[in-house]
């Protein structure tokens, strides 16, 4: 691609939230210039937005995982295409979440800039998503050194969100930023309640209004959810989720996990009333904090590895899917087109069970 004929993104997305803007935004956006104004209209909303209001409108989601947090896009043989975006279009999701592991694109010493080609790949992306109308969760995502020293990667950390913030500051409101995936390690729960503020404090410098995603430590765990202490001055947040459990028929075969996970092969899950019972057991858990704390909440993960039955798959994809909405939980499905993939990228189809499990009323059930 001729990357020097390029419109830059800040036109397009200036472009694509004009599209979308309702006629009350086209007054505020109108009170900020004049006739004789020569600067462009800033698209960043003037109002704060209602994070209950974004939550619902990202209801169903997908990850489009194992592309751009891999160590370099197809590394993990998932490059994300165009096609794909309307492909989750058509199928009738609201939103993506991108995961990036954006610590492998940038400088490892001050000022940490990131890789000027890489956020144009990112941005390309982000394109495809938001021309189609579609929310999006961007965020850092396996920053793993992080997680060993907290301490060495602090203000690398903080810089890379300052990049990234101002790098997408006039995007829509339909840009949600999540500050970091599933901290774990030495980035402990508190230590992550201190590392948050302050990621929180460094994006608002140019992003007061961004709707804001932040999960629990460790590991996204919905365990981890009463450890996590948010600013209370600060509404515009969402709380995010992660859910896999039982891990040992989520994961079984799963390379990564380690040798154990060859021995947890066969592990079904047939929605017994205990099963049932542990589910609803863990997501009222969420579920009453974020009422105490009055947050909403987004089921930023969940899937079954390709290696565990198919039907119990579907069953426990489907169970997990109502159990979130019944409490108002938006969600992002792991994933589209890799190891838990809905989307059989070989086959060019839809694995229609998964999808019917996720979203019955799917357009692309119909043709079927
Ligand atoms: C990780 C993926 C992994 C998935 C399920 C995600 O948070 O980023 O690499 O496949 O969890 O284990």
């Amino acid at each position: 691609m001729n990357r020097t004929a390029r419109v830059p993104l800040s036109s397009i997305l200036f472009m694509v939230f004009a599209l979308l803007c309702s006629p009350a935004c086209t007054v505020s956006q109108n009170t900020g210039s004049t006739d004789s104004d020569p600067d462009p209209v800033q698209p960043q909303p003037a109002q704060p937005v209602d994070p209950f209001e974004q939550n619902a409108s990202m209801q169903r989601g997908i990850n489009l995982g194992n592309a751009l947090e891999a160590p370099s896009e197809g590394e993990w043989g998932m490059t994300i295409r165009e096609e794909f975006i309307q492909l989750i279009k058509d199928a009738g999701f609201d939103a993506v979440r991108i995961p990036v592991r954006w610590n492998a694109h940038a400088m490892t010493s001050s000022p940490y800039t990131i890789d000027p080609d890489f956020f144009e790949r990112v941005d390309d992306v982000i394109e495809w998503v938001l021309e189609r109308d579609l929310m999006i969760v961007l965020n850092i995502h396996h920053y793993n050194a992080l997680m060993k020293d907290p301490g060495a990667h602090r203000q690398r950390f903080f810089s890379l969100w300052r990049q990234i913030a101002e790098h997408y500051h006039d995007a829509p409101n339909s840009l949600l930023f999540e500050t970091l995936n599933e901290p774990h390690g030495e980035l402990t729960a508190d230590l992550w309640n201190e590392y948050l503020r302050e990621a929180i404090g460094v994006i608002r410098e140019s992003n007061p209004y961004r709707t804001l995603v932040i999960g629990t430590a460790p590991w996204g765990g919905f365990g981890g959810i009463t450890d996590l202490s948010l600013p209370d001055d600060d509404r515009n947040i969402i709380t995010t989720v992660h859910y896999y459990n039982p891990f040992h028929f989520t994961h079984q075969g799963a390379s990564w996990v380690g040798e154990e996970a060859d021995k947890w092969l066969g592990t079904t899950w047939t929605g017994t009333p205990e099963q049932k019972e542990q589910v609803n057991s863990d997501f009222d858990k969420v579920l009453s904090w974020a009422e105490e704390h009055n947050r909403p909440v987004h089921l930023g993960e969940f899937g079954a590895y390709s290696a565990a039955p198919m039907k119990s798959r579907e069953l426990w994809t489907e169970y997990i899917r109502k159990s979130a909405e019944k409490r108002d939980f938006s969600w992002s499905y792991w994933e589209f087109g890799a190891g838990f993939g809905i989307y059989d990228r070989d086959q060019r189809h839809w694995r229609t069970g998964l999808l019917k499990a996720l979203i019955p009323e799917s357009p692309e059930l119909e043709s079927r």
